[in-house]
């Protein structure tokens, strides 16, 4: 396969390379994701994340295992697995699809090849289609909101709503970007703050309870999120946290926009409640690890409840932001994402 260069993916000589996003930003590392139980033990550790890298780099990996000669038969039980790999984000099962088709053609090594490469330049694509249809909504001296990480590193893009938030920066918009620090995993406060500043936007982080008091006092002007899945009726699952800050944009009359590309949009799941939560473990709530070290604050026989998502009812959702352009709630209401 040919060379290839994202934020946070890389392929070199043939193989998959990712940059480590449990150890940005105080530690630039890129580890090898040359097999599957490497590439799901990234996933699972959100050193890989984001809907968006999570099937393409799934994607990517089924091309080259098939480069290096692995056999139909064993290439479709390695695509079973990594569809897996986290139960939320749709773009990994949507992206894996078209892998199966490609690994259905006679010529299965090149089709893979071409398909994995093909979704890389579309999630581009998309990201830059994302960031135009949604600079326009962004009014002159806004203060943003934002919430997890959902820049470059988490796409082969620009991003989807930081995506938005950079290029409305660009166009000399944005006055200020709120960055939630995003618990218990810390996207915010070690991704986003990292991103923001090497792009050059004014930005100050926040802990996640902080954003109801700034609301209160006037000083968000729109909140701009991601998602990991987007159901028929436009309910959509994102990081946890995100519903909350749904809930005080409402209450505030503040616009809350969600931005993402098509590969987000799962037509089959009726409703935010048929979208599958990921639980994820305690010890994540209990303390805090990372390239800092680790630390437990909670008793070691603390009972934790660790939800990585939860669902934003469409009726809290002021419009969704997609490579086609912005949706509304009318639109939503007919039936625009039914399919
Ligand atoms: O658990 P994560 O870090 O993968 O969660 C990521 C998010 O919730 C993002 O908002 C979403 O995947 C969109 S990324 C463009």
């Amino acid at each position: 396969m040919q060379t290839l260069q994202t934020t946070s993916l890389r392929v070199v000589d043939n193989t998959l390379w990712i940059l480590d996003q449990q150890a940005l930003p105080q530690q630039k590392n890129w580890l090898p994701a040359d097999t599957v139980d490497a590439l799901v033990g990234h996933i699972h550790a959100l050193r890989v994340r984001g809907a968006p890298l999570i099937g393409l780099s799934a994607s990517l990996l089924l091309a080259l295992l098939a480069e290096h000669g692995m056999t139909r038969d064993a290439l479709g039980q390695a695509l079973e697995v990594l569809r897996a790999a986290r139960p939320t984000a749709v773009n990994l099962m949507n992206n894996l699809d078209r892998m199966k088709q490609a690994l259905a053609q006679p010529d299965y090594a090149t089709a893979l090849g071409a398909e994995a490469l093909r979704l890389v330049q579309e999630d581009r694509e998309l990201c830059e289609r994302i960031a135009r249809a949604g600079s326009a909504l962004v009014t002159p001296g806004s203060r943003l909101l934002t919430h997890c990480n959902t820049g470059g590193l988490a796409t082969a893009g620009v991003g989807t709503a930081l995506g938005v938030i950079a290029r409305a920066h660009e166009e000399g918009n944005v006055a200020n970007v709120w960055v939630d620090e995003t618990r218990p995993l810390l996207q915010g406060g070690r991704l986003t703050a990292w991103e923001l500043g090497e792009l050059g936007v004014p930005y100050q982080l926040i802990t996640d309870s902080m954003a109801a008091g700034l609301m209160a006092q006037g000083l968000v002007d729109a909140v701009w999120v991601g998602a990991d899945r987007i159901a028929a009726n436009g309910d959509v699952a994102n990081k946890i946290g995100t519903y909350s800050l749904a809930v005080l944009a409402k209450y505030h009359d503040v616009p809350f926009y969600v931005a993402a590309p098509q590969t987000t949009l799962d037509p089959a799941c009726p409703n935010g409640a048929a979208i599958p939560i990921e639980q994820r473990a305690a010890a994540e709530v209990t303390g805090v690890a990372g390239s800092f070290g680790a630390v437990q604050w909670a008793p070691e026989e603390a009972r934790v409840y660790n939800p990585a998502f939860d669902v934003t009812p469409a009726s809290l959702i002021s419009g969704w932001v997609l490579d086609g352009g912005v949706v509304t709630p009318e639109e939503v209401a007919k039936g625009r994402f039914a399919g």
